[in-house]
């Protein structure tokens, strides 16, 4: 068992520091945010994930997981501290590390004892020394003895939705450090999930998680690329992602076509490596491109719905799933958002459901109608565009859909219905990359 403590109760903070507890160890999970901490307190988790809460109370009422605003409290006697806090993208697309160095002077405030400070946050390469180098500062300006720490970078790979199982089963943990006896330190504490570690420097560990999300936005890209192309030519896209899956050294996860990708991490992880690459003097010109694919393919929807509508100005149109992507009610850079803005710019009309964005997505889309269910929102709609992949979208009963639409136009914005049995049943079908009957 370890003394653990997290700061940062945000997505990878809460989540990572649930397993850790669950794992055996004693943590406290810090946050700045009162109102937050007095939820989580109170069984109310500040993000919908699931399995979360149940795995939260589990652990708080075997006494193994504590939350806390108190600084002093939750870094006494810890021999490792995870900073999980947020960083934002800045005015150009850099990540934005006010929070990494407000964590970093407060260690180096209350920390009087050994310890090993790991980096959890997404952060440019080199955030690792700057962190060593805060803590120094700090504690010389303030008349300390110098504190005896090591820095670990230590990259998240969770996915939302299924964040707990990828913390508990990883593909891998990725480690680097100056000091190796540190990140072996770091690497005992994953000893039980029984997965490969790998122990590399510092800037390399930082450099491993921005590429690998750069290349999962690149493939995404790349799909819909292809998707494109499909249309024009007559191909079926998710076809051609299956006969390219199927080769080993390509894979078939993250090549479904569609709307592109978004939420907190690639939109952010991305601009920030071409941030990056343009301050040290290299051409980010694949990154470019991946992200101007990303950028058209909601733009692409208005065409495809203008050219079916004659026009959008006072069509009603009916959007399932507001979130980014399923199974979770985070609507950061959720595709929907900006698909209804540009549709709202042109004179349409806004209905939508959400099993769980709604209520996070309202104040963003105050125009819009938000519906109790998939058949509410298709009453008198002239198009339906499904934006994101919930499950319950994927069997409706499309005799009903059709009956109540005014129109029965649908974009199928995440190819979870079969084009096929979609024309049979009398539906204008559009999907993303479906040949060309069906765009
Ligand atoms: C992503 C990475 O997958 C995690 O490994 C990483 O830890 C995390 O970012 C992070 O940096 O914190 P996440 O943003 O939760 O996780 O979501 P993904 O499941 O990766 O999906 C990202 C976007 O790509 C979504 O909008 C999704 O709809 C889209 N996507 C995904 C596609 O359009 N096609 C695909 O084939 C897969």
């Amino acid at each position: 068992m370890s003394k653990i403590c997290v700061v940062g109760t945000g997505y990878v903070g809460l989540v990572t520091g649930t397993c850790f507890a669950d794992l055996g160890n004693d943590v406290t999970c810090l946050d700045i945010n009162e109102e937050r901490i007095e939820k989580i307190n109170k069984g109310i988790m500040p993000i919908y994930e699931p399995g979360l809460e149940q795995l939260v109370e589990t652990n708080v009422s075997a006494g193994r997981l504590i939350f806390t605003t108190d600084y002093a409290l939750a870094l006494t006697n810890v021999e490792y501290v995870f900073i999980a806090v947020g960083t934002p993208s800045g005015d150009e697309g850099e990540a934005d590390l006010q929070f990494v160095r407000s964590a970093a002077e407060a260690i180096s405030d209350q920390v009087n004892h050994p310890i090993i400070v790991v980096n959890k946050s997404t952060v440019p390469v080199g955030t690792g020394d700057w962190v060593t180098d805060i803590i120094n500062k700090r504690r010389k300006t303030t008349g300390g003895e110098p504190l005896d720490f090591k820095v670990v970078s230590n990259p998240e790979f969770l996915r939302e939705g299924s964040a707990i199982s990828d913390c508990m089963n990883p593909d891998r943990v990725v480690l680097g450090s100056t000091d190796r006896s540190a990140a072996q330190k770091i690497a005992e504490l994953y000893t039980p999930l029984r997965c490969p570690v790998m122990i590399t420097d510092l800037r390399t560990a930082e450099m491993i998680k921005y590429a690998s999300n750069a290349f999962l936005a690149t493939k995404i890209s790349f799909i819909n690329e292809m998707a494109n192309m499909c249309e024009e030519l007559g191909a079926d896209v998710v076809e051609v992602a299956r006969g390219m899956g199927l080769d080993n050294r390509i894979g078939p996860s993250f090549l479904d076509a569609g709307l592109g990708w978004g939420g907190s991490c690639f939109p952010k992880d991305v601009k920030a490596l071409a941030h990056m690459a343009v301050l040290h003097g290299t051409h980010p010109q694949l990154l470019q491109a991946v992200m101007e694919i990303n950028r058209n393919q909601r733009r692409r929807v208005i065409y495809k719905l203008r050219n079916a509508l004659n026009g959008l100005n006072e069509k009603t149109v009916g959007i399932l799933g507001l979130s980014f992507k399923p199974n979770t009610d985070d609507i950061r850079d959720a595709p929907a958002l900006e698909i209804i803005h540009m549709l709202e710019n042109e004179g349409a009309i806004i209905k939508a459901y959400d099993p769980q964005g709604a209520e996070n997505a309202k104040t963003m889309i105050p125009r819009v109608t938000l519906c109790e269910t998939p058949y509410k929102v298709a009453e008198g709609a002239d198009a339906l565009v499904v934006a994101t992949e919930w499950n319950e979208f994927k069997q409706l009963d499309f005799e009903r859909i059709k009956e109540v639409m005014n129109q029965p136009v649908v974009i199928d914005g995440r190819n979870i219905w079969d084009p096929e049995q979609m024309l049979e049943k009398g539906f204008n079908y559009f999907g993303v990359g479906r040949g060309s009957n069906t765009h």
